[in-house]
């Protein structure tokens, strides 16, 4: 079985994040979304309401299911049995960031692939930290973010 996992902060999760998913669920046996804990990112939802987001938002898709993880990506994967790790990538500005990244989790764990799935146009400027800036100024997120996300973001800018 090819199990992919795609990891991230997902705060919160975006629709940029589900294109990447829902393509990656096309190409794998099975999908584990990854919510990584990234405290040192200082996360403004916890990594229960960021999994849950995110779960949600993935309930549709029958061979994704959704775990929160802290420490290492490389063990998280490994522990799941999965073989491949999917990024999205989206301007070439994500690409020295992802690179680094890459090169490290196969120095730490060479037997695990890293594969990205390019953004298409219309969610290449599309990142949580952007979406989050939106809704702290109130302005309108739902063309970016599934509704439940839209209401949670709001609440917690209220
Ligand atoms: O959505 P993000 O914040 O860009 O995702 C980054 C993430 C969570 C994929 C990355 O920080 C990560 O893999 N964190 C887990 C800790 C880890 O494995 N670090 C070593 C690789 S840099």
């Amino acid at each position: 079985m090819k199990r992919g996992v795609t990891p991230g902060t997902f705060d919160p999760i975006t629709f940029g994040h589900l294109d990447v998913i829902t393509r990656a669920a096309q190409l794998m046996d099975e999908v584990i979304v990854a919510v990584a804990a990234s405290a040192g990112k200082r996360p403004i939802f916890t990594l229960e309401e960021r999994t849950a987001l995110a779960r949600e938002a993935t309930a549709h898709l029958p061979n994704v299911r959704v775990e929160s993880f802290e420490g290492l990506l490389v063990d998280f994967a490994r522990e799941q049995n999965a073989q491949v790790i999917i990024k999205g990538l989206r301007a070439i500005t994500d690409f020295e960031y992802e690179f680094q990244m890459a090169a490290l989790n196969y120095q730490l764990a060479g037997e695990l692939e890293t594969v990205f799935i390019m953004s298409p146009p219309q969610y290449m400027y599309l990142s949580s930290s952007i979406v989050r800036e939106l809704a702290s100024l109130k302005s309108p997120v739902d063309q970016f973010v599934p509704a439940h996300v839209a209401r949670a973001l709001a609440q917690k800018f209220a």
